[in-house]
């Protein structure tokens, strides 16, 4: 027999600072597992590993915003995180986190190793310092201006917007995150890792390499990385919350938190084999194991540049055979944000659409950010859900398993003659497998995902053309056939579905009653046996495996978007300083009257101005107002108005203006009345005071 193949999976450790969201599990989680999946369906050895990334100094700013340690926050969302992956179906092997000692140890063994093979540069420069909080600014803890995009958010050491990773001195007008200072400059000892070394082993094994299998996102971020020349990129920081330096004058120093996170799939990897009594090492270090990072598109450098530079300069382990980075996922067509609360939070998902875990896996997957950044909306997840997972697939199983509890109490028939028809059908089941997994392994997981659902199609079509329930009235031998074919095309449908609907297989199983290994069928029997769900066998009852999601549902969703962006704006409403302070005389000065607007329309050739006639009550007079954005003509006839009617008259286009209407602004930007208030009646002319 031949040795299953072994692969080690690694998934993006998430930062501990803050939940999981629908961005994360599209680009990162879902096509990760959906690969291991497949690859333990089809006799693989497969390792596929992740864990809470707990250093660096996001979570130091949270935990400073908080109020609490570091290690309140990462000890909080490390269990959140780890929970809600469970119950989301996310079969990790491993689940570990970077605070571990187990972690500490191994990154802190691997610094030493390079240290001690002089794969470091040890050098003092001038890093950005905040002297009114006495600290060194690295990554998160600076923004400016980055010199390649000219995004003027831009991080220390990452630019969010073109992705590029440099240094905190390469920042233009640089800014302290902690006070908002222009920060100085202090020497500063740190060991350096000379990508610039590595510049030919590089262009080697990915430019020459991996041209062709690497996906083009990846490639060509790469490419142009090195094709932009490499160089040092330091790998401690002077920050207090991390893996001390251990080495000598690393005193009050920490590993930078991509130097220490990569090395957790390491470490990872290594608890794992602590807890199955096996030995980790060939998962890291045997040629013969295929690894394979999934990230999302911002760890890209990381991941292909600075991490097997890492490795290769160790000297004893594997290289990623492929790094699928995914591109950004939208929401509602604007980016996800953890601070906007911009975001389908995975926790929240799984309170609201309780047992709907395959639902959001199904649509994440058909829709997943691939070769592009793509939009989640909630419209298009009930329609996949209503259209796809419904009609189609669950529709098929429907049919099938109701029809054979009616016809035969359940239990498979035996077919007769099979036709031409019957005989194609089955021959392009029995291709399927080879199908999803050409996708799969090529990460191509919309594609493998719409060839699941063309299966149920072809389930769906062959009981619609055939019509079982016709033919039984004349034809009982016919009817046994098709069904018999219909039931193979169900358990077919059972295993397939496995690596992207995880729980509705487990439910289709125990519906067909083939869970014991007698009748279990496996990925590769689809391809070769000719019964997969023998005559005989007694199968369970109908049961919905997926159900209608109503307008309402969707709505309360797109509610509370709604409310997050409200409160956004609220948080991010700049308020006009107020004016210089006048006297109360001046105040007196100002003769405000309620009015009745009898007459409206639009001035020509403009957009904003409204020629308006209005009763002061002391007259009826003409006011120009520039408030047609907000109101047609009509929406303002009769309405109450509070007006300045001592304001010197002005010539607006060619129009004498004598007042001025007083208005307001809602956050959104649109123009409302200054009320009178209009519960009571108010008689025109009524002067404000
Ligand atoms: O971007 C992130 O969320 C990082 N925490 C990913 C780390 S991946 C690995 F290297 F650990
Ligand atoms: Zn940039």
């Amino acid at each position: 027999m031949n040795q299953p193949k072994r692969h080690t999976i690694t998934a993006a450790l998430p930062y501990t600072n803050g939940s999981i969201h629908i961005g994360h599990l599209a680009g990162v989680y879902v096509p990760a597992d959906i690969y291991a999946r497949y690859l333990r369906l089809t006799g693989n050895d497969v390792l596929f590993i992740c864990g809470s990334d707990e250093h660096g100094v996001p979570i130091t700013i949270k935990a400073k915003a908080e109020g609490v340690s570091p290690q309140d926050i990462v000890d909080k969302y490390h269990a959140i995180i780890k929970k809600s992956f469970e119950e989301f179906g996310i079969t990790f092997d491993n689940y570990s986190r970077t605070s571990a000692k187990i972690h500490h140890d191994t990154a802190s063994e691997f610094f030493t190793t390079l240290n001690d093979k002089g794969e470091f540069i040890e050098e003092t420069t001038k890093q950005l310092f905040d002297e009114e909080a006495n600290q060194f600014l690295a990554d998160r803890f600076v923004v400016g201006t980055c010199p390649k995009c000219g995004n003027e958010e831009s991080y220390g050491d990452q630019c969010e917007n073109c992705g590029t990773s440099h240094n905190a001195t390469d920042l233009i007008n640089p800014k302290s995150a902690i006070t908002g200072n222009v920060p100085t400059l202090k020497q500063t000892k740190h060991w350096f890792l000379p990508l610039d070394k590595h510049e030919d082993f590089l262009k080697e094994w990915i430019l020459k390499g991996h041209k062709r299998d690497w996906k083009p996102n990846v490639y060509g971020q790469v490419k142009s990385w090195i094709d932009d020349g490499l160089r040092p990129r330091a790998v401690t920081r002077d920050l207090d919350w991390g893996i001390p330096v251990p080495a000598k004058g690393g005193e009050g120093k920490v590993l930078y938190v991509w130097f220490d996170a990569p090395i957790g799939y390491i470490s990872s990897t290594k608890e794992w084999a602590a807890r199955e009594g096996k030995d980790w090492k060939p998962y890291w270090k045997d040629k013969n194991t295929k690894l394979v990072h999934f990230i999302g598109k911002d760890n890209i450098v990381f991941h292909c540049i600075i991490f097997p530079a890492m490795l290769k300069s160790e000297g004893s382990y594997i290289l990623p055979e492929n790094v699928p980075a995914n591109e950004f996922l939208n929401l509602e067509g604007n980016k996800l944000s953890t601070s906007k609360n911009w975001a389908v939070w995975l926790t929240e998902y799984l309170q609201e659409f309780p047992n709907q875990q395959d639902v959001l896996r199904y649509v994440l997957t058909a829709n997943a950010p691939e070769t592009k950044d793509n939009d989640f909306t909630w419209k298009d997840f009930q329609a996949r859900n209503n259209n796809e997972l419904v009609a189609i697939f669950g529709n098929f199983i429907n049919r099938v398993v109701v029809l054979t509890n009616k016809y035969y109490n359940g239990v498979v028939p035996e077919p007769s003659e099979f036709n031409k028809i019957d005989e194609e059908t089955l021959a392009a089941v029995k291709a399927y497998p080879d199908v999803i997994a050409s996708s799969i392994e090529r990460y191509r997981f919309r594609e493998a995902s719409q060839e699941l659902m063309n299966l149920a199609r072809l389930g769906n079509k062959y009981l619609a053309d055939e019509e079982p329930w016709k033919i039984i009235k004349v034809d009982e031998a016919r009817t046994q056939t098709i069904m018999y074919v219909a039931l193979q095309i169900a358990s077919a449908l059972a295993t397939l579905c496995e690596p992207f609907l995880p729980f509705t297989s487990i439910k289709l199983k125990n519906i067909l009653n083939v869970t014991s290994s007698v009748v279990e069928t496996s990925w590769n029997d689809i391809k070769s046996k000719n019964i997969l769900i023998p005559e005989g066998h007694q199968i369970g009852k109908a049961e919905l495996l997926f159900s209608k999601i109503e307008d309402d549902t969707i709505q309360k969703q797109l509610d509370k978007l709604e409310a997050s962006k409200k409160a956004n704006q609220i948080a991010n409403a700049t308020v006009d300083p107020q004016k210089d302070t006048i006297t109360f005389e001046d105040f007196t000065k100002l003769d405000m009257r309620v009015g009745t607007i009898l007459e409206a329309e639009k001035m020509p050739k403009t957009k904003k101005l409204l020629k308006l006639k209005v009763d002061t009550g002391i007259d009826v007079r003409t006011i120009v107002s520039g408030i047609a954005e907000s109101f047609t003509a009509d929406e303002v006839i009769g309405k109450k108005v509070t007006v300045l009617v001592n304001l010197a008259p002005r010539a607006l286009r060619g129009v004498e203006s004598q007042g001025m209407i007083l208005m307001t602004e809602t956050l959104d930007g649109k123009l409302v009345f200054v009320n009178p208030d209009s519960s009571f009646e108010i008689k025109n002319g009524l002067s404000i005071s």
